[in-house]
């Protein structure tokens, strides 16, 4: 007789985020700290049939301080047990203010050949009615999905790829949207309905290894252009440059309107940058589309990222001793 298959082994990470945030009155869904909980206790009470369950503990902090030190903790563990025969699949528990940059980044960084799955909440583990629990239970059920594969994320219910999505609301509990790329599936009764082919990775070894090898990434800021931007903030920049200071920026993204187009003052100073040795690319601030090439662009366009993502990129790409918008 067939043995029955064992149970699907699912590791929880967890970064912290409101998902393990905590208010000193239970009713108040603003005024709490983000990650203040550890990820064992969020798991208490959390069964996927099934699934067996371990967890590990790698940040506890809000988001929005998300730093490289933690990125490539994670980035570290996640390697680690993705080449682990005795892990199915991992589930990230996560803030969502800068969830879209810790999945872009996992996605370029990790050959994830098992699903990596972060998740979230918009409202802390002690408000009346949490939606983490949810959410943790649908990212579990994602992550023990036979032949699942790639960095992807679950919110209410959807499912985005990782390397697509971005915040797009700031207190809804559907707070995510993958912009013109679609859904990547829906979770029903528990399951996952799947509407795409599971995305593939184009990470290699190699630069797993640059990004944990470094102590620091390249200095890369954004710059938004709009209504009487200027070229000073780059100007600063490039003092610093001049200065020989140790962590000068190496890379700008610029934040255009429309197309990735750009004030005509702070154009100049992206060009004087660019001329001077800085990456320059540019980005838009529009929350869909993307920047369309042209014949005699003289500031490469980042097509659809973001410039949240287009930054993560140009890190990386410095990383490897590049300069072209292509990962
Ligand atoms: C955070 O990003 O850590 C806080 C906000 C959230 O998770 O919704």
């Amino acid at each position: 007789m067939a043995q029955a298959p064992g149970p699907r082994r699912v590791r929880v990470l967890g970064t912290g985020g409101t998902i393990a945030g905590a208010a000193a009155e239970a009713g108040d869904v603003l005024g709490y700290t983000a990650g203040q909980i550890g990820v064992q206790q969020l798991l208490g009470g959390i069964a996927v049939p099934g699934v067996a369950l371990q967890a590990e503990q790698v940040a506890n902090i809000d988001s929005k301080d998300m730093d490289w030190a933690v990125w490539q903790a994670l980035a570290g563990r996640c390697a680690h047990w993705l080449a682990q025969d005795a892990v199915d699949g991992l589930v990230i528990t996560h803030g969502t203010d800068t969830l879209e940059e810790t999945a872009f980044f996992l996605h370029h960084v990790l050959d994830a050949r098992k699903p990596v799955v972060l998740t979230c909440a918009m409202r802390p583990a002690t408000a009346p009615a949490p939606d983490g629990p949810q959410n943790l239970r649908d990212a579990i059920a994602v992550a023990a999905t036979p032949q699942a594969r790639g960095v992807l994320a679950v919110c209410a219910a959807r499912v985005h790829v990782g390397a697509e999505l971005r915040k797009s609301h700031t207190y809804r509990l559907d707070a995510f949207s993958a912009g013109d790329h679609g859904l990547f599936g829906d979770m029903e009764e528990g399951r996952l309905r799947r509407l795409r082919e599971w995305p593939r990775s184009a990470a290699s070894a190699r630069r797993l290894q640059a990004v944990l090898a470094a102590p620091q990434p390249p200095r890369v800021e954004i710059i938004g252009s709009h209504a009487g931007a200027s070229g000073r903030l780059v100007d600063l920049l490039l003092r610093e440059r001049q200065a020989q200071a140790p962590d000068a920026v190496q890379g700008l993204v610029l934040a255009g309107t429309g197309n990735g187009t750009l004030h005509h003052a702070l154009e100049a100073a992206a060009l004087r940058a660019q001329a001077a040795g800085v990456t320059v690319w540019r980005s838009t601030r529009c929350a869909a589309g993307r920047v369309l090439p042209h014949a005699g662009d003289r500031l490469p366009g980042a097509g659809d990222w973001t410039p949240v993502q287009a930054r993560v990129a140009l890190q990386l790409a410095l990383l490897e001793g590049r300069r072209d918008a292509a990962l």
